[in-house]
């Protein structure tokens, strides 16, 4: 059957996006998958994305949208409609992971440790968040890729990182910043594959740091215990189990200097850039690329 790669999409991660895909397409076909490229929003012209899945028969997608529209349980849902399997978390699952507020309500209620915050709603809520202490950082509830995200350390920079972060999402939340280590753990059939240990001059792994810069660095761990080690990659899959999460997915998460993990989040459709984490778990694993894309198109369904 014919494997459409669905990537673009119209979020503000579309440029990462179409990045991701041109990759995936790129591996699936060099693994002899019959695959084809869809440009959600892309060069189609006026089609709508409806018109865009029913112009060829499509028995499987790849579902590589990153953000709103394309990660949050939306195009998931169309697919269903259209019975259409697809790739990664169904509809619930993929809309709690967009959403960081209430992925912390689920972590929180399932006991999973998650950096305290508060929602920022009115100019009031910016005295209660500075009751956590600074740093903060201010998050537009429904992004990725760190995309309006701010890292602040008094009231004038929260003000106008609350400010700007309003501009992209109409949920913003304040969560304490947690001082040490940052860790991301990639989900490949419902398993956790090597954690990397993430490290950037910038002030956090923000979008510079992510896709552009060449001073980031991957690390597989180095300063874990086994003990240690073990918790982190539990955790993650208890955190991708708790929000119902299915296939794959990367949970990233930070450790404080006592050595306790805390969880930011579950990405449902990450990133498979050149610059991407789960490809670089993955190879730490003994997948190449092409064996990654094969494994993740194998339990759509
Ligand atoms: N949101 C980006 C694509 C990631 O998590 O990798
Ligand atoms: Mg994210």
């Amino acid at each position: 059957g014919r494997v459409a790669v669905i990537y673009g999409g119209n979020s503000a991660e579309r440029a990462v996006s179409l990045n991701s895909g041109t990759a995936v397409l790129k591996a699936l076909l060099v693994a002899g998958v019959n695959a084809f490229p869809l440009d959600l929003y892309g060069a189609e012209g006026d089609l709508n994305p409806v018109q865009q899945l029913q112009q060829e028969p499509i028995d499987r997608a790849f579902l590589i949208l990153h953000g709103r529209g394309g990660e949050d349980g939306t195009i998931q849902g169309l697919l269903e409609m259209l019975q259409i399997s697809y790739t990664g978390s169904r509809v619930a699952a993929s809309a709690l992971g967009m959403d960081k507020l209430r992925s912390k309500q689920v972590f929180v209620g399932a006991g999973l440790p998650t950096p305290p915050f508060r929602v920022l709603r009115t100019e009031n809520d910016l005295l209660c968040a500075q009751e956590l202490g600074f740093p903060l950082m201010i998050k537009p509830a429904h992004e990725g890729s760190s995309i309006g995200m701010h890292k602040v350390n008094n009231a004038v920079d929260l003000a106008s990182a609350w400010t700007d972060a309003c501009g992209y999402d109409q949920c913003v939340i304040a969560e304490k910043w947690i001082t040490g280590a940052e860790f991301t753990v990639a989900i490949l059939n419902d398993n956790a594959l090597p954690a990397i240990r993430l490290e950037t001059p910038n002030d956090f792994y923000d979008y510079e740091a992510k896709y552009q810069a060449n001073d980031t660095r991957y690390l597989f761990d180095d300063t874990l215990s086994e003990e240690k080690a073990t918790e982190l990659l539990r955790l993650s899959e208890q955190a991708f189990q708790a929000l119902g999460c299915k296939g794959w997915g990367r949970v990233d998460l930070m450790q404080d200097k006592a050595g306790q993990f805390y969880l930011l989040e579950v990405n449902t459709t990450p990133g498979m850039t050149d610059h991407s984490l789960v490809p670089m778990a993955a190879k730490q694993a003994g997948l190449s690329f092409e064996q990654l894309v094969v494994e993740i198109l194998k339990e759509a369904q």
